[in-house]
């Protein structure tokens, strides 16, 4: 594999290249310094090595001018209860308040800050879950270039539409972020304009990197960083930055059970393939890791863990209630994975959980708040079968609320096949304090003569 330095573009002030003495160095030269103690990384069987050291300045470098457009986000104490579940010491690395709500800005603004802007001029493409989209479009924007973005059709209305907002003209192709990858490579092979990619980019890396090191630079105790996983881009370069300023930091993946193409690498210590199902977290529903980013992973991750969509919902909903934080699934699966207590490493540690992104779909949102409030017996969804004669329904509503229920729904039916005749059934939904609110009710209708058919 082949490191390139483009020239810098319009920022030519803040050029991230390594110093040339490391980024040219041979395999044998490579072997030659570690041998002489100096500690390098290698990144599997890159032709070309550049040591930790070197990456480090290339990240530092790109601070220099990353903050023209990013925001070093807030690094704040997670509430008490996420703190106690974990029974660790947990801090939110709050990325969801970026620049159009994600990490991605970072990546997107190194690289296309250093093309070659007469090249760039002609047009950037890129193909996104996104939040790639987003850092692109709104990029290119400040930077004056035309942007053409591939996205799965799957993709969340408002990710593709504020994308469309930024200025870049998006494509919708296939149920995947592969497929829309593949039609973006077709498309860029035809027009020959850049290719920005998401992930498998020294750049990009370079600067999602600027995460690491703020974190380090906040909060120099940090012990364990949690972070989510798609291809690999966000964890190599706040792993790389981390680890390089504090080596006893631990660095922990998190990535959906069902897209688990990065764990199942991590694994076997070599590319898997698994072709991601749905998950409510989109942005993380990537087939198969990066390059770069899998050799980078397998150097500097020390763990990846899996969690479900119910998890991740759950960190969403607690997110929300408890820090009054709207994330995403792939920007909440780091908390997702410290609410089950799935992360040993953390146990009484000093923790980092990075909240990658909140773009979040209203529609996704409400269906997850709905079926959250279900679970914790926040609704009540009975029928019961009533005769049919005036005054019934009113008696049976102000029943209900006379037990403190918020009826929300009353749907009142004659023509239900299996009524006893002169019979008519009546579905109420209403909203209840707590589970044992919800059985109370139930027990008290009993207790009037009712016999409610619920389901909880
Ligand atoms: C919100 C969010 N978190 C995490 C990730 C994972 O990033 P990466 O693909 O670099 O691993 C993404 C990727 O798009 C994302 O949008």
């Amino acid at each position: 594999m082949k490191v390139t330095f483009n020239p810098p573009g319009r920022c030519p002030q803040a050029d991230s290249r390594p110093p040339k003495a490391d980024s040219q160095l041979s395999a044998n030269a490579w072997a030659e310094k570690r041998a002489n103690g100096r500690r390098l990384i290698s990144f599997g069987n890159m032709s070309v090595t550049m040591s930790a050291q070197s990456h480090l300045e290339a990240i530092r470098s790109v601070r220099t001018r990353i903050y023209e457009v990013a925001r070093h986000t807030p690094l704040a104490k997670a509430e008490a209860a996420l703190a106690q579940i974990a029974d660790s010491d947990v801090c939110l690395k709050q990325e969801l308040f970026q620049r159009t709500g994600s990490f991605k800005i970072r990546g997107a603004y190194n690289k296309l800050c250093r093309l070659e802007p007469s090249l760039a001029r002609k047009g950037i493409v890129a193909a996104s879950a996104g939040n790639h989209a987003q850092g692109v479009a709104c990029t290119t924007r400040v930077l004056g270039y035309p942007s053409y973005i591939f996205m799965p059709e799957t993709t969340p209305l408002a990710k593709v539409e504020a994308t469309r907002h930024y200025g870049a003209e998006v494509m919708l192709h296939g149920n995947t972020f592969e497929a829309a990858l593949e039609k973006a490579h077709e498309f860029q092979e035809k027009s020959r304009m850049t290719f920005v990619h998401g992930y498998d980019d020294w750049d990009i890396i370079h600067g999602t990197g600027t995460i690491g090191f703020e974190i380090v630079e906040d909060l120099p105790e940090v012990e364990v960083i949690v972070c989510p996983v798609g291809g690999g881009g966000l964890i190599s370069g706040v792993a790389i930055a981390a680890k390089e300023l504090k080596p006893s930091v631990k660095i922990i993946g998190i990535q959906a059970e069902s897209a688990p193409a990065a764990f199942e690498s991590f694994r076997a210590r070599r590319a898997v393939e698994r072709i991601a199902g749905h998950t409510i977290a989109e942005g993380i529903a990537v087939s198969r890791p990066g390059k770069i980013n899998l050799e980078i992973m397998l150097e500097r991750v020390d763990d990846i863990i899996l969690v479900s969509d119910h998890e991740i919902a759950d960190g969403i909903v607690h997110l929300l209630e408890r820090s009054k934080i709207v994330a995403e699934g792939a920007g909440a699966a780091s908390v997702a994975a410290l609410l089950a207590n799935k992360v040993p490493a953390a146990r009484g540690k000093k923790v980092v959980a990075i909240l990658s992104g909140g773009n979040i779909d209203l529609h996704t949102l409400s269906t997850i708040l709905t079926r959250s409030q279900a679970k914790m017996g926040r609704f009540l969804q009975f029928s019961v079968d009533v005769f049919d004669a005036p005054g019934n329904l009113k008696k049976l509503v102000d029943e209900v609320s006379a037990m403190k229920a918020n009826i929300i729904e009353v749907i009142h039916t004659r023509t239900a096949p299996d009524l006893p005749l002169g019979y008519v059934k009546i579905d109420i939904i209403a909203e209840t304090r707590n589970r044992e609110h919800a059985y109370d009710i139930l027990e008290d209708l009993r207790n009037l003569g009712y016999k409610p058919e619920a389901s909880m």
